[in-house]
């Protein structure tokens, strides 16, 4: 599966968005410091990955200039935020706005999943010379990403799992007469039988509760083979497309030598920068990126 489809996938199941919406959040902290009290009434904006539109959709109500954002993810966001926003579909290193045409780039969990070379070479290229420029990145080894790899190796279990290697098998033998007595109905049910929830694994836990309520389901008649064939076809889809988004958030976060090479470049393009990185109750959790040009 590729990285787009994974991401469609996230955002059809009914993902929210990343930005932490309480006011408390050190990551609203930053957005709201070095980007909503800085934009001005009439400056354009323009959010790279956008999403669902969080960064967008909290711009103040007087706000009136140019608010678009881009994802190369197919994402319907809601309607109300169609109406007041642009959204476009398309990917961060070849956007197709003319040369100057914002005051502000922003992105939040989103500049650093596109190519990093064409991305910042359309960054700087859109921008105004009295541009600004906020970001929120992922940052290696932060918590957020230690949660991503503890969900990337269960999502890669569940998937070896014989519990669910047998749903997979089993999904395919409805049509058989001999299903009653079949070794694999039997195995299952005695699986079913011995089934120990493990209380570390949330993931876990709810692939497995999700499987026996299948196979109750599927031995109270409720489903026909192809109906329980179907619903384990979209778990495996829902398990792929995790394990490639999770390991791409995974191979984006930046370490200090990215955030470094980030600076520089902006430098080099006469901005001045200002980063921070960003934590939570001592945890590290992102980085936080400031870059103006003029004024
Ligand atoms: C963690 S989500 C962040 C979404 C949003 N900014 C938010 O804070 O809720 C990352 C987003 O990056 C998008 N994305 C990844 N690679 C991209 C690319 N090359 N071009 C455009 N969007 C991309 C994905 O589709 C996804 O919506």
């Amino acid at each position: 599966m590729s990285t787009h489809l994974s991401w469609s996938q996230y955002w059809r199941g009914g993902a929210g968005e990343s930005l932490q919406a309480h006011p408390a959040s050190p990551l609203y902290g930053f957005a709201s410091e070095y980007f909503l009290k800085r934009i001005s009434t009439q400056e354009s904006v323009l959010d790279i990955a956008t999403g669902n539109g969080a960064l967008l959709r909290r711009l103040p109500l007087e706000h009136g200039g140019l608010r678009a954002g881009v994802d190369y993810s197919d994402i319907s966001p809601q309607l109300e935020l169609r109406n007041k926003h642009s959204f476009v579909r398309m990917d961060g290193s070849r956007l197709g706005f003319a040369a100057s045409s914002f005051d502000w780039v922003v992105s939040q969990f989103g500049f650093e999943y596109v190519s990093r070379e064409p991305a910042l070479a359309e960054l700087f290229r859109v921008l105004r010379e009295r541009a600004q420029v906020m970001l929120l990145c992922h940052r290696e080894g932060s918590y957020l990403c230690a949660h991503s790899k503890q969900q990337l190796l269960e999502a890669q279990l569940l998937m070896k799992s014989p519990l669910f290697l047998l749903a997979r098998q089993w999904s395919e033998c409805f049509h058989c007469e001999q299903f009653e007595r079949c070794e694999l109905k039997l195995c299952m049910d005695s699986l079913f039988a011995q089934i120990r929830l493990p209380k570390e694994s949330s993931l876990l836990l709810a692939l497995l509760h999700g499987v026996m309520q299948w196979v109750r389901d599927v031995q109270s008649g409720r489903y026909t083979g192809q109906q329980a064939q179907q619903i384990v076809n979209q778990w495996v889809i829902a398990l792929e497309a995790n394990i490639e988004r999770l390991a791409h958030q995974l191979d984006v976060a930046l370490g200090t030598k990215d955030q470094k090479y980030l600076i520089n470049e902006f430098k080099r393009q006469g901005f001045k920068a200002k980063t921070v990185a960003i934590s939570e109750q001592g945890r590290s959790l992102a980085w936080g990126m400031y870059f103006s040009r003029g004024g």
